[in-house]
């Protein structure tokens, strides 16, 4: 089992790991306010899909706690402002639509029939029941892929699609540590994942605190792994998946997926139905973070471009699904053509 939960319910309160501290400081951050969960996800405090879904899911649960006393009309145009903040703190991961649209049926079933308070209690039911299935779906997504690693292999990941990224266990990890706990002995390569460094700040520190063995490495040394024979598989996370397969996940996936596709090496995503988006055709359609310019011109804090310098940080990038071999899902591995199984993976649910 991992030794971190990236968050935790406690009743009143959500407690999140600070992740914007570590590897350096293992500090856990309070959430008494949905405001307090809406500036966690902004400031990337929580990050990674399945986590800021979960996370959304509890903002709106302590948002609904704050207005618990009121009358429903008040409550309605009270959670319509919960929504609001919640759903304007990041755009790429459709965990946090996906979530919050769960979240929103849940007052919607209430509505006229049930009292506010009792709505209340329903939503933060809801909210531990998206968290508890996150942790499922992850061991589920770790067994029904553990098979492509094999012992001997190196694996190359990116950014952090670990129990971090998740609430528990953890996607694209969540393989690494199921193949792991099977006694196989392979080796785990951790782009650092510039600009916000989750692969070395995040990723590294999972995996050490794990038992597994990793080699950290800049981004741009994928490439001469792969042809050196180092890397044998490549398994990363998704922050959404369009209907046709193809993914956005953290900028420099997509250049992976190409280098994979020129060596041979097989390209997997890991990620549960939820990363699904199935109202858009492609990801032509998927709206891609831009992160502020200071993210590239320091690095923790420290000033390493000339002022003044224009800057270009988009968060992800889309790998089109050409390039992936598999999608693995707690539905099974979803082969192309990715259109047609990923519904059928939708209709056998
Ligand atoms: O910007 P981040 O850190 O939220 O981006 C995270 C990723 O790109 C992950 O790979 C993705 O969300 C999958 S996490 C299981």
């Amino acid at each position: 089992m991992p030794k971190v939960a990236s968050l935790v319910w406690k009743n009143d309160h959500l407690e999140l790991i600070d992740q914007t501290k570590l590897p350096l400081s293992f500090e856990v951050v309070q959430c008494t306010t949905y405001k307090e969960v809406a500036d966690a996800i902004r400031t990337m405090k929580v990050r990674g899909a399945p986590a800021i879904g979960a996370t959304a899911a509890f903002g709106v649960a302590l948002g609904a706690l704050e207005l618990r006393a009121v009358p429903w009309a008040e409550f309605l145009s009270g959670m319509d402002k919960v929504f609001a903040e919640l759903a304007a703190t990041r755009p790429t991961a459709v965990n946090l639509f996906w979530a919050l649209e769960r979240m929103g049926k849940v007052v919607e079933d209430g509505k006229g029939i049930a009292p506010v308070n009792a709505v209340v209690d329903a939503l933060v039911d809801e909210a531990e029941l998206i968290a508890q299935e996150d942790i499922d779906t992850c061991h589920r997504i770790g067994e029904v892929g553990a098979s492509v690693i094999s012992s001997g292999a190196g694996v190359l990941t990116i950014c952090n699609a670990g129990a971090l990224a998740t609430v528990d266990y953890g996607t694209a990890l969540g393989v690494i540590r199921a193949a792991h706990s099977q006694g196989k002995d392979f080796h785990v390569y951790t782009p650092e994942t510039r600009p916000f460094l989750q692969g070395s700040r995040l990723t590294a520190w999972e995996l050490l605190e794990e038992g597994i063995p990793t080699t950290l490495i800049t981004d741009s040394m994928a490439g001469c792994l792969m042809q050196a024979g180092k890397v044998q598989v490549v398994i990363v996370g998704a922050d959404r998946i369009a209907a046709n397969g193809d993914t956005a996940n953290k900028i420099g996936t997509y250049a992976f997926s190409v280098l994979a596709k020129y060596h041979g090496i097989p390209f997997y995503v890991a990620a549960p139905l939820s990363t699904v988006d199935r109202g858009i055709a492609s990801g032509r359609q998927i709206p891609i973070e831009e992160r502020p310019a200071g993210e590239v011109t320091h690095i923790c804090g420290h000033q390493i471009a000339p002022t003044g310098i224009n800057v270009y940080n988009p968060a992800f990038d889309v790998t089109p699904a050409g390039l992936i071999s598999g999608i693995i899902t707690e539905a099974g591995m979803i082969v192309p053509p990715f259109g047609l199984h990923l519904e059928q993976a939708f209709a056998s649910k």
